[in-house]
């Protein structure tokens, strides 16, 4: 392994963030109710009955956190915009404040040097278009059009970079497949359908960007390498499942026109589900994009279900196997492989992943620029007794991932930028606020922001453009 990684003077370093997570204001300057917000208030749904109502409190320190992403140095900074706050309903014209809101946010990243990326969906559907059925009614697709062209045609003018859609088999598959995330369905049929209306929505939105903008679009996937917990065919069989399911059913559309041929027949007999693909649908979808982002954390070691017995034997942690929903029907379970370095949340490191998933990308779909718009670790951080928060153990994360991403870029993969996530810790989804992300650390009840030790960590790398 290289000591002294290198990148190119054009390398783009960023942070991310997304609008429910941290902004809170959820009543503020007209905005509507989103699922998130009807969600996080429905019990049982989150960790501690957590909610963003408050969140980072984001959306009344826009000045603190624009100078806080300003001090890291030359860099982008992806963050989302709340279809909410530009159309509470998810319709009609645009409410101002929301698109002022944003517009403030734009304009102070600019005057600091720092290069905007706006994510239009990160997962805050306006709740009225959900009482319309949501990502399951083909409608939204066409609705996420007509709101993709009102924030280009407000901000298209200093915008860098446009991701469409934020991990859309989040969206579709834990929003509707295994109720994990708003609005909490676990029907495989109702997931199919908005399967297809995600990818349908990100066609329109980036047909609507092309009328407006010069800036590059593309979409933000979470593609996570599938490894099989033996050589038996049944677990190789069920990595490959598990592939097509969360990789393949967003990438194969995307880049080549067409639904995995063994996804349509495993999901053949959900009725409705993928025949929610009209004629044209696949064409729009395959349109050229600029580029790929991709959301990079762990990779998954999967078992067939009916061989759960054989992989605790094996030694990995098994968990008792799901009775319903999406991963009930696909049959097949990760296992935890418990020698692997975790992370604070109990989440598996493996940095090597990241270079495989990379190379694959460029090998099997595409030679697009690739950008890395996410990737982390939630570590159990405090500040301590000198008021500091140290964070040896998220530097190290971080530092063995670019590495990775950096030895992709050897094997002449087209890589050019790195985000972290995330600038602030922030209301993790259904984990609420027991997971902390950030660069940043956040005092919740008093919003203080303490940069961490990796926050300097990242600023040095930026500055030096290479690894310590
Ligand atoms: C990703 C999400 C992001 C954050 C990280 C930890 O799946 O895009 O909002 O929750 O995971």
């Amino acid at each position: 392994m290289p000591n002294n990684a290198k990148f190119s003077k054009a390398f783009v370093w960023g942070t991310a963030t997304a609008s429910y997570q941290i902004e809170g204001a959820v009543r503020a300057g007209g905005r509507g109710t989103s699922i998130w917000d009807t969600f996080s208030h429905t019990p049982g749904r989150t960790a501690n009955g957590d909610t963003g109502d408050i969140a980072c409190a984001h959306y009344d320190h826009v000045d603190e956190d624009l100078d806080l992403i300003a001090g890291l140095g030359r860099s982008a900074y992806r963050f989302s915009v709340a279809w909410s706050r530009i159309q509470p309903e998810g319709k009609g014209p645009a409410n101002q404040e929301g698109l002022d809101f944003y517009r403030r946010l734009v304009d102070g990243l600019r005057a600091r040097r720092v290069a905007p990326v706006v994510t239009l969906y990160h997962w805050d559907l306006p709740q009225a278009l959900e009482d319309a059925g949501g990502w399951t009614a083909r409608d939204t697709a066409e609705r996420f059009g007509e709101y993709a062209a009102i924030v280009a045609e407000a901000l298209g003018d200093s915008v860098e970079m446009w991701v469409t859609l934020n991990e859309p088999w989040c969206v579709a598959w834990l929003g509707y497949g295994t109720g994990e995330h708003a609005p909490g369905y676990a029907d495989v049929s109702k997931a199919l359908m908005a399967n297809h209306h995600t990818l349908l929505a990100h066609a329109r939105a980036s047909e609507a960007l092309r009328r407006t903008v010069k800036a590059p679009v593309g979409i933000a996937l979470n593609v996570t390498p599938m490894i099989p917990a033996s050589d038996h065919e049944l677990d190789i069989a069920a990595a490959k499942r598990a592939d097509g399911f969360q990789n393949r059913l967003f990438l194969d559309p995307l880049f080549w026109g067409t639904y995995p041929a063994d996804m349509v027949e495993h999901y053949s007999s959900h009725k409705p589900g993928l025949d929610a693909v009209r004629p044209g649908d696949l064409e729009e979808i395959r349109r050229p994009m600029d580029f790929l982002a991709l959301n990079y954390y762990s990779t998954n070691v999967m078992a067939d279900v009916a061989r759960l017995d054989a992989a605790k034997q094996a030694g990995f942690e098994v968990a008792p196997p799901p009775t319903s929903g999406a991963n009930a029907d696909l049959g097949a379970a990760r296992v935890g492989r418990v020698y692997a370095p975790h992370t604070g949340a109990r989440w598996e490191v493996d940095p090597s992943g990241l270079t495989g998933l990379l190379v694959r990308i460029s090998e099997e779909y595409t030679s697009l620029p690739l950008y890395v718009t996410e990737n982390g670790s939630a570590e159990l951080d405090y500040a301590g007794p000198d008021g500091q928060v140290h964070d040896p153990k998220r530097i190290w994360y971080l530092e063995q991932h670019l590495r990775a991403l950096h030895a992709a870029i050897e094997r002449g993969v087209n890589v050019r930028g790195y985000f972290v996530w995330s600038l602030l810790d922030n209301f993790e989804w259904a984990h609420g606020f027991s997971m902390r992300f950030g660069l940043v650390f956040v005092d919740y009840p008093t919003a203080k922001r303490t940069p961490k030790d990796s926050y300097r960590w990242y600023r040095q790398v930026i500055a030096a453009n290479a690894l310590p």
